[in-house]
């Protein structure tokens, strides 16, 4: 956790906390009668267990708890949706999830900010608080207002923590999640008017019949997600097996599956593409598997032109191995089988050039060669970053993509990459030298 973090969630900490008690004397609100009070303890229910039980994927999280949020404002107003919102997630983070305090404390600030801010201008544009009537011509303005203000200051606020807690630029991480984020909080949101409708004609009942649906599909996708990680956890298994008979690749396919995506992201590509490079990142040398490829790891003396061939056929090896999975998508197996395609048509296996050659496989071959220059090898040293970013500035357009080269050397990866491989790299044998600097990733 760097100083900037601390200082960036210290300052939403403080901001929310002002807005909150701005909110709470400009707007109290009395409660009478059982039904209000029933709403707003079912709809703070309901955040708490969306929260607790939503599908964390990565950074992201899929749930539905910004339904009942935001279903509080039209009904209770933005003092209540202010206060709920912080009890609620408190009570979610705090003491169920229990993520660690600065995590959940800066979740808690920026989505009581977000909420809050949202309040002020569902207010500003006339929005009122009315949980026994229903008016969809009246609410739908200020409703827009706040969800739009909602979504804007939500996704500022979590895309500045992670490009500071990741030294991503702003722009990079907004690119990755505002358009998820905005088709969940679209979703959500328009659903949360049905959900004000239901509330305003049975009551807390309504509550319930539209939104225990919510939470079975919630769950199903829940147990869906698992078994996908499991899946996912099954594969990093297998290669971390093939990658143990060799110290000196040891953990190469994580950093370059993890390298790929981070890439992918940089060049702006939607999310299922972002999970195939990841995923053909993680399994672009399974070929290896094969046991004539094992006798060569750690073989006395130079290759034959027979070794050679068997390392040459690892791409469509694996990209073999790979067809058998039900859910290994073509993108994938494209990936994994030209992933040392050159862009000037000297690669293998089939010779591929330019944009001939999948995309996938041309930002693995990048990531791959960087992680390859950055790792000791028996035969010689780890490059230096200046080194690495030199080779690829003299390959960019014989070896490697231009455009992809191009994106990578200016994010700022290349520092990162550099620092990750210093932490998992293999200490060289004594008899090593400079010599052969230049690296060829077979
Ligand atoms: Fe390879």
């Amino acid at each position: 956790m760097t100083r900037g973090v601390t200082a960036y969630v210290a300052l939403v900490v403080v901001a929310a906390l002002v807005l909150s008690g701005a909110v709470v004397l400009l707007f109290p609100v009395e409660l009478s009668g059982f039904t209000p009070w029933a709403g707003v303890i079912a709809l703070l229910l309901l955040t708490v267990a969306g929260e607790a039980l939503g599908v964390r994927t990565g950074r992201a999280v899929f749930s539905v708890s910004l339904i009942p949020t935001v279903t509080t404002v039209p009904l209770f107003g933005p003092c209540v949706a202010v206060v709920s919102t912080l009890v609620a997630r408190t009570i979610a983070h705090a003491f169920i999830l229990r993520t660690k305090p600065i995590k959940w404390i800066f979740n808690v600030c920026q989505f009581t900010l977000a909420i809050g801010l949202g309040s002020l201008v569902y207010v500003a544009l006339g929005g009122g608080a009315d949980y026994n009537t229903f008016h969809l011509g009246r609410i739908l303005g200020p409703f827009g207002g706040l969800v739009v203000t909602y979504f804007v200051a939500n996704i500022t606020l979590v895309s500045g923590v992670i490009a500071l807690d990741t030294r991503k630029r702003v722009i990079d991480v907004l690119r990755r999640f505002a358009p998820v984020a905005f088709a969940n909080d679209l979703a959500s949101s328009s659903f949360s008017i049905f959900v004000v409708f239901a509330f305003t004609q049975l009551g807390v009942a309504g509550l319930f019949v539209v939104l225990l649906p919510l939470f079975f599909l919630q769950h199903s996708y829940s147990l869906q997600n698992r078994l996908l990680k499991q899946n996912k956890e099954i594969l990093e298994f297998t290669v971390r097996t093939i990658e143990a008979k060799d110290p000196y690749t040891s953990g190469h396919s994580e950093r370059v599956a993890s390298l790929g995506r981070e890439l992918a992201e940089i060049l702006g590509l939607p999310s299922h593409r972002v999970e195939e490079i990841e995923t053909a990142g993680l399994l672009h040398d399974i070929g290896k598997i094969d046991f004539a490829y094992s006798e060569l790891i750690g073989s006395p003396g130079g290759l034959t032109d027979v070794d050679r061939d068997i390392i040459r056929s690892h791409p469509e090896r694996g990209a073999h191995l790979l067809e058998s999975l039900s859910n290994m998508s073509d993108s994938v197996l494209a990936a994994v089988r030209h992933h040392h395609e050159h862009y000037d048509g000297n690669g293998y296996p089939a010779g591929l050039s330019g944009k001939d050659i999948p995309f996938g496989a041309r930002v693995i071959m990048v990531v791959d060669t960087v992680d390859a220059m950055l790792s000791n090898r028996p035969y010689r040293p780890a490059l230096s970053v200046e080194e690495v970013a030199a080779e690829l500035r003299s390959f960019s357009g014989r070896q490697f993509d231009p455009f992809v080269v191009a994106k990578f050397l200016e994010s700022g990866m290349l520092e990162r990459a550099a620092r990750r491989a210093e932490m998992d790299r293999t200490p060289l044998p004594l008899a090593s030298s400079r010599q052969s600097a230049r690296v060829v990733a077979y």
